[in-house]
């Protein structure tokens, strides 16, 4: 059965593009596949976070990603700061990839600002932890957003480089699956840039904890510009704005945005955005319901992602010690 691994980071409460992005389309794939999912803690303090919040945030994450649909029975849940072989693989990666290929990674440069010379190592390598966070688990199914297409690009060129310096066939090959309409959410306030759980601006995105009213604000003030929705996706072509909202409306029904376009084109934005709030309050109302349950009870939590991280020590800690030994350690 093929094994797959992906993670998100507590760096805030999750969105809906992470949920559009990723976590809805891993659900599915417990029954089909052998699942592996992360909370990348290591991966959040390549920025600041406040420990005491860091820790509320990742178990907050956890209960989200049940909440959403993944069952602690039905594939391997855990915090990524659990199961070491993470940060040993990942130093041997740090070793592996070469200045040049992080110096192309544009999430990097995104993230880093303008102040380069002040941003965190951490923030740097991150991609090539990332890889770690895949190869010792020898996973070769990655199910993200687009914005990490560029990211799985260079974990196969450290597996390479890996298996060509040492001389083994040692690690696979990674496969990005990159899903849907939705697999890339743009910001409300901005149609150019992603929405993200750590961009500054709340109104920027939908959080799954959001209430009614909260995602009737939100909505109502998402920017949008003056023309009617067009008739046709060509119509969209030079507005992110409107393309973005009826792409997440499209996601969130189930149903593709030609289908949007003709309920919806050429009328104004008004009652396509009533329609787009009530849609995301019908979604996420029960998911949230569900995190609050789950948070009520920290020790049932604690429990459960104890199992998990015990599950995905018992995968990961092998292959790691295999690396290790390929390296002459
Ligand atoms: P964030 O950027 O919100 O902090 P993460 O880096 O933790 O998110 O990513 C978690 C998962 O969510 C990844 O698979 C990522 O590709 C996906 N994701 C993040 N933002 C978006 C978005 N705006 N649209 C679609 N998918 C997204
Ligand atoms: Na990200």
């Amino acid at each position: 059965m093929t094994r797959v691994f992906s993670g998100i980071q507590p760096s805030g409460v999750p969105t809906l593009g992470n949920y559009l992005g990723a976590i809805r389309n891993w659900v599915p794939m417990q029954d089909t596949h052998e699942s592996i999912f992360c909370v990348v803690d290591l991966h959040a303090i390549t920025v600041w976070q406040d420990p005491k919040e860091l820790a509320r945030q990742t178990r907050e994450m956890a209960a989200a990603l049940i909440a959403c649909g993944l069952d602690p029975k039905r594939c391997t849940l855990f915090i990524q700061s659990h199961v070491h072989a993470h940060t040993r693989l990942a130093w041997i990666f740090n070793c592996v990839a070469r200045m040049g290929w992080l110096n192309r990674m544009t999430q990097f440069k995104d993230k880093a600002g303008k102040d380069r010379e002040a941003a965190g190592t951490g923030l740097y390598v991150y991609p090539n932890l990332m890889a770690a966070d895949i190869l010792t688990y020898h996973a070769t199914l990655v199910p993200v957003g687009d914005d990490q297409r560029q990211h799985l690009e260079l974990a196969n060129d450290i597996a390479e480089k890996f298996n060509h310096d040492y001389g083994v066939d040692f690690f696979p090959r990674i496969e990005p699956m990159i899903q849907g309409v939705a697999a890339r959410v743009m910001s409300l306030r901005d149609g150019t840039k992603k929405m993200s759980k750590s961009d500054p601006s709340d109104q920027s995105r939908i959080n799954l904890t959001d209430n009614h009213d909260t995602i009737a604000l939100k909505i109502r003030r998402a920017k949008t510009d003056p023309e009617p929705l067009p008739d046709h996706m060509s119509g969209l072509e030079a507005r992110p704005e409107a393309r973005n909202l009826v792409g997440i409306l499209a996601a969130i029904t189930g149903t593709m945005p030609e289908n949007v376009l003709r309920e919806h084109g050429g009328k104004g934005f008004g009652s396509f955005k009533e329609t787009l709030v009530e849609a995301l309050v019908a979604h996420l109302t029960p998911i949230s319901t569900e995190m609050t349950r789950l948070l009520d009870d920290p020790g049932a939590l604690d429990a459960q992602l104890r199992l998990g991280a015990d599950r995905a020590e018992a995968i990961a800690s092998p292959i790691c010690a295999k690396a290790e030994e390929i390296v002459g350690f």
